[in-house]
C-alpha cells in the first residue's frame, strides 16, 4: 500500500510568552490525508487551527512531532528544502485572499508560476475561465468584490497544480451568497484535479460542504463523529 499525501504523529506546539506559562495550543496530534481527499478541520476560534496550518505550510515549527509527506519524514528538511516544497507541492488560499495589490488578476495568477520558472502556456487563461474571472483580468484587487479576489486566489492556489491545498477560513470574509459559490468552486476544482484539500474552519455549515469533518478539541484531532 502506498504512504498517505500527508501524516502527521503527535505533533505538538505551544507558545511561550513573556513571563507566562507556556499556552500549549496543539498537544498530540495524529492524522492522515489520503491523495484526493478533501477535508474540514472544524472547532471555535482560538483552537489552533490555524496555527495547525502553518505547521502543516512549513511556515512555523512544531515543538515535537514529526510529519511525512508521501511517507517521507520533513524532520531533516531545511528551511531551503521546504521552500521548494511549498512551491512545487502545495496551494494556500487565505482568509483576506492575500493577492498582490500592485498586481493584475492575471499577474496574480501567473505569480506562482513565475517565481517557480515554469512556463504555463495558455493553462492560466483556462484556469482564469474556470474561476470566471477572465473579463476581470486586468483588473486590480482593489477594484474586485471579495468573492471575486477569492476566486482569484483560488486561482493562483492551482496554477502549478499542487498535491495539496490549505486554506485557512476562505471563506470568512464573504457574504453568505459568495461563501458558498467560492467553497463549492473550490472543493469542485480540486475534486476534479484528484488533489487533496484541508480547510480550516469555524462554521460547521461550511465543514458540512467539504467532507467528513476533522474537530479540535482541547488541542488534539478528532474524528467528528468520535
Ligand atoms: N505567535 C503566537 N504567539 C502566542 N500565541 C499565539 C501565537 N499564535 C497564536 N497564538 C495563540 O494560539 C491560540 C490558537 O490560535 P489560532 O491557531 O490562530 O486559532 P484558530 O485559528 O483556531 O482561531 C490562540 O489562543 C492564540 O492567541
Ligand atoms: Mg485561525
Amino acid at each position: 500500500m502506498s504512504a498517505p499525501l500527508l501524516e502527521v504523529r503527535g505533533l505538538h506546539k505551544s507558545y511561550q510568552l513573556k513571563g507566562r506559562e507556556p499556552l500549549e495550543i496543539i498537544h498530540g496530534i495524529d492524522f492522515q490525508l489520503g491523495t484526493g481527499e478533501c477535508r474540514p478541520v472544524c472547532g471555535p476560534s482560538g483552537a489552533g487551527k490555524s496555527t495547525l496550518l502553518h505547521i502543516l505550510g512549513g511556515l512555523e515549527s512544531p515543538e515535537r512531532g514529526e510529519i511525512l509527506w508521501k511517507g517521507e519524514s520533513t524532520r531533516s528538511w531545511d528551511r531551503t528544502r521546504w521552500a521548494i516544497w511549498r512551491r512545487q507541492a502545495v496551494g494556500f488560499v487565505f482568509q483576506s485572499y492575500h493577492l498582490i495589490p500592485e498586481l493584475t488578476v492575471e499577474e496574480n495568477v501567473r505569480l506562482p508560476a513565475m517565481l517557480a520558472g515554469v512556463q504555463l502556456g495558455e493553462k492560466w487563461e483556462d484556469l482564469l475561465d474556470e474561476v470566471g474571472m477572465t473579463l476581470r483580468r486586468d483588473h486590480l484587487p482593489a477594484e474586485l468584490s471579495g468573492g471575486e479576489q477569492q476566486r482569484a486566489a483560488v486561482a493562483r492556489a492551482l496554477v502549478l497544480e499542487p498535491d495539496l491545498i490549505l486554506a485557512d477560513e476562505p471563506t470568512g470574509n464573504l457574504d453568505a451568497a459568495s461563501a458558498t459559490a467560492v467553497l463549492d468552486l473550490l472543493v469542485k476544482m480540486v475534486r476534479e484535479r484528484q488533489k487533496s484539500l484541508l480547510l480550516v474552519t469555524h462554521d460547521e455549515t461550511v465543514a458540512g460542504r467539504v467532507g467528513t469533518p476533522f474537530r479540535i478539541t482541547d488541542g488534539r484531532l478528532t474524528e467528528a463523529s468520535a
